[in-house]
C-alpha cells in the first residue's frame, strides 16, 4: 500500500484510514458470506462473528454519497481554517554535516520552515543530538538521523536509501561536512593533504552524483548546496591545503550546475570564519591564530573566551564589523536550497561581512 499526503504524518493518517477501512470490509464481508473467520477487528475489542445478530455484506457508497460527506461545507470550512504551509513544506532535505556548527542551525531553520530532514553525520552521537532538537521544533516524524561517511560511497548510497524510506524521497541534499587540517607545527603532511581534497573536494562530488539518480527519478525539481569558504579566493600561508580544496570545490559547484540542469540546481555559500558553533576552532587552532595576529590573551581564559577574543578580531577585518553567526550561513544556505531562487543555479554566495579580500576579482 502506498499513501500519499502534504507530509509524513499525514501520509501515516492515511494508510491507517485505509488499513481500518480493510478491516472494515473484510468483517462484514465475513459477516456475509456466513463463513467462520475468526475474530472480527473492530473499534472495541475483536469479537468473533457469531457474537453478531445481524449479517450485512459491505457495500460501498455511490461515488456520489462519498463525495458529498467529503465535501460538504463544514469539511471544507475546517480545510480553509488549516494553518498556511510553511516555506520548505512538502520538502524534504538531507543535510550531511548536520551534527556540528553550520549543518546544525540549517537542521534547526529547516524545521522551523516545515521541512522533512534527514540529519546525517559521520558523527552518529552529534547528529542524534540535533535530530532531537529539531523534533522539538518539527515534531518526531518530520526528522530522522543516519550515520554517513562521505568518503564512502556505500555509507553515501546506504543515508540517501533511508532518507528515502523514511520520507518518500528527497527534493534538497546539502553538505557541509569538511576538515580544516592543522598540526601544532604548521606542517601539512601528504597523507593530510590527500585527505583534505578527499573529503572537501572529492566526496562532494560523490555525495552529489548518488543523490542526482534518486532526483531524476522523482522529475521534478531539486536542489543542492555545497559549502565553499572564503578561502577559496583569498590565499593564505599555511592553510594551502584547505585554500585549494575550498576552490576546487566552487569550481565543482559550477561544473555540477552545468551537468545536472535544468531540474537540478547547484550553488554554495562561501563563508568568512565563524568561530561559534565550529569543531574547526579547537583551543591550540585559537591559541596558534591569536599569537599569529599578535593579539594579547590570557592562557587561564576558558575556551570560549579565547575564541570570542578571536571572532572579534576577524570580525574587525570585515565591513559589516560582527562576528559571522552558524546562523547567517544556514540563513543563505536555504535560500539558495529553497522556492525563492529558481532562477540561481552555479552561483557561490559569500557570507563574509564583506570581506574586501574575497570581492570577486
Ligand atoms: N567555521 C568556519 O570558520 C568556516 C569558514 C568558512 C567555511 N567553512 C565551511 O563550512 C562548513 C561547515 O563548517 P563548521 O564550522 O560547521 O564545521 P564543523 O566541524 O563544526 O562541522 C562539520 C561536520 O561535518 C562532519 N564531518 C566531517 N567529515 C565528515 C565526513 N567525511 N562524512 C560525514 N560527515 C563529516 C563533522 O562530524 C561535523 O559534524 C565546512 O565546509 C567548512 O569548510 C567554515
Amino acid at each position: 500500500m502506498f499513501t500519499f499526503g502534504k507530509n509524513k504524518t499525514e501520509s501515516r493518517l492515511t494508510g491507517e484510514f485505509y488499513t481500518n477501512a480493510i478491516g472494515v470490509m473484510q468483517g462484514a464481508g465475513a459477516l456475509g458470506a456466513g463463513i467462520d473467520c475468526g475474530d472480527i477487528p473492530q473499534a472495541g475489542p475483536a469479537a468473533p462473528a457469531s457474537a453478531f445478530k445481524t449479517y450485512a455484506n459491505y457495500v460501498a457508497l455511490p461515488a456520489s454519497e462519498a463525495f458529498r460527506i467529503e465535501y460538504w461545507k463544514l469539511e471544507e470550512a475546517k480545510i480553509r481554517r488549516q494553518p498556511p504551509e510553511k516555506e520548505l513544506s512538502r520538502r524534504i532535505m538531507m543535510v550531511v554535516g548536520g551534527g556540528s556548527g553550520i549543518g546544525r542551525e540549517v537542521a534547526l531553520l529547516a524545521a522551523h520552515r516545515g521541512a522533512h530532514i534527514m540529519v546525517a553525520d559521520r558523527d552518529v552521537k552529534a547528529a542524534e543530538a540535533v535530530c532531537a532538537e529539531a523534533r522539538e521544533i518539527a515534531g518526531k516524524e518530520a526528522v530522522g538521523c543516519v550515520k554517513i561517511d562521505i568518503r564512502d560511497r556505500k555509507t553515501i548510497r546506504a543515508a540517501l536509501d533511508e532518507a528515502v524510506r523514511q520520507f518518500g524521497g528527497l527534493d534538497i541534499l546539502i553538505n557541509t561536512a569538511a576538515i580544516f587540517p592543522a598540526s601544532p607545527d604548521g606542517v601539512i603532511t601528504d597523507v593530510m593533504w590527500g585527505m583534505t581534497l578527499e573529503i572537501n573536494v572529492t566526496a562532494n562530488f560523490m555525495l552529489t552524483d548518488e543523490a542526482e539518480p534518486i532526483f531524476t527519478a522523482q522529475g521534478i525539481d531539486a536542489s543542492v548546496v555545497l559549502t565553499s569558504s572564503a578561502n577559496a579566493v583569498v590565499a593564505k600561508r599555511g592553510t594551502e591545503a584547505y585554500d585549494v580544496s575550498k576552490a576546487a570545490l566552487s569550481h565543482l559547484v559550477r561544473e555540477l550546475a552545468i551537468t545536472y540542469a535544468p531540474r537540478i540546481r547547484v550553488n554554495a555559500i562561501s563563508p568568512a570564519t565563524v568561530v561559534k558553533g565550529s569543531t574547526m576552532f579547537p583551543r591550540d587552532r585559537v591559541i596558534a591564530s591569536l599569537k599569529k595576529y599578535n593579539l594579547l590573551y590570557d592562557e587561564k581564559s576558558s575556551d570560549d573566551e579565547l575564541r570570542n577574543e578571536l571572532a572579534r578580531f576577524y570580525a574587525r577585518r570585515t565591513l559589516t564589523g560582527q562576528p559571522i553567526d552558524p546562523r547567517d550561513c544556514a540563513q543563505a544556505i536555504l535560500f539558495l536550497a529553497g522556492p525563492n531562487t529558481p532562477c540561481t543555479t552555479g552561483h557561490i554566495f559569500p557570507v563574509d561581512g564583506g570581506l574586501t579580500e574575497a570581492f570577486l576579482r
